[in-house]
């Protein structure tokens, strides 16, 4: 595993799990499987209702927790600091660990700018290592920057082969914030297995579509949470280290990009007020 020192110092390894839609009761078992094969990043959110079997799995695994990461995300439309306080803790209780690696606001909606200094005076306290946003454009982001003393350590958002986020990488380098690709694998869909430039290329090396989808991001020093509930799937997602996408494997991949999302979520259409 290669990992990423973030805009606070925090290490985040560079491929987690994400566990969007892997049901409660499946949740503990997934992630062991996970943490048993060598993962040690995890991608949850309140909005999954498996924040409990994440944290059971971390305390069940026998890998010390400090070398554990845990991402959790708040997505509650919250108004005030308090607001943001309960919704907090509501996660903190699910999770049932004593600090999250990671806490990011999962979208702009409610007051992001108040919920953000809420979640700064926590991380201050030590209840976070680390604090983010995701799904924030350049309508929402400002406004976290100019609220706050603290930088937000990653954006994450819809990054995949199809949808490459040249622009969102750009806007984001002044800040010094690392891009976290959600969906990286564009959900399985839209042939991304069996796409021929994709598989042409992982001939070259052994590899298959998906990992040389998520080399291609990774390359570029994107943090990627590929999700699935099968071990053979989990092995082949992080066994990414091992092989380099020459120049004009690069531009061929560049081809693929349609320059919009393609999961059907209209993330990068919010425009909620901050
Ligand atoms: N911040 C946000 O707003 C946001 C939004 C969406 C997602 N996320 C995060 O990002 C994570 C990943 O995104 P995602 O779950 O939407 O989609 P994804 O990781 O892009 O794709 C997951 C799909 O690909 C399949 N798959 C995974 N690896 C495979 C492989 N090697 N070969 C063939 N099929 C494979 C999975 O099936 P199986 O499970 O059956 O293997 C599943 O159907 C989420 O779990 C969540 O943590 C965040």
């Amino acid at each position: 595993m290669e990992y990423k020192t973030l805009n606070n110092g925090a290490e985040m390894p560079m491929v987690g799990l994400g566990v969007y839609d892997i049901p409660e009761r499946e949740t503990q078992r997934v992630v062991e499987d996970a943490i048993s094969v060598g993962y040690r990043s995890i991608d949850t959110a309140a909005m999954y209702y498996n924040e409990r079997g994440v944290g059971d799995a971390v305390r069940a695994c026998g890998v010390p927790r400090e070398q554990l990461f845990v991402t959790t995300k708040i997505c509650e439309p919250c108004y005030t600091r308090d607001e943001t306080m309960r919704t907090v803790e509501h996660s903190m209780r699910e999770l049932r660990l004593d600090y999250a690696d990671l806490m990011l606001l999962h979208w702009p909606v409610g007051r992001p700018a108040v919920m953000w200094r809420a979640l700064e005076e926590l991380y201050k306290q030590g209840l976070f290592r680390a604090i983010g946003v995701s799904n924030f454009y350049p309508n929402s982001f400002p406004a976290i920057v100019e609220s706050g003393d603290v930088m937000p350590v990653v954006n994450q958002c819809e990054t995949s082969v199809l949808y490459q986020q040249r622009e969102m990488l750009k806007y984001l380098r002044p800040y010094g914030v690392d891009l976290e690709a959600w969906s990286p694998l564009a959900e399985g869909k839209h042939g991304i297995f069996k796409n021929a430039t994709l598989t042409a290329i992982g001939r070259q090396y052994g590899k298959t579509a998906a990992q040389v989808a998520l080399r291609f991001l990774v390359q570029q020093g994107i943090i990627v949470i590929p999700k699935t509930t099968h071990v053979e799937r989990m092995r082949e997602n992080i066994d990414l280290f091992d092989f380099t996408l020459s120049g004009d494997d690069l531009q061929a991949i560049q081809r693929l990009d349609t320059g919009h999302n393609v999961t059907g979520w209209p993330s990068d259409a919010l425009t909620y007020p901050v």
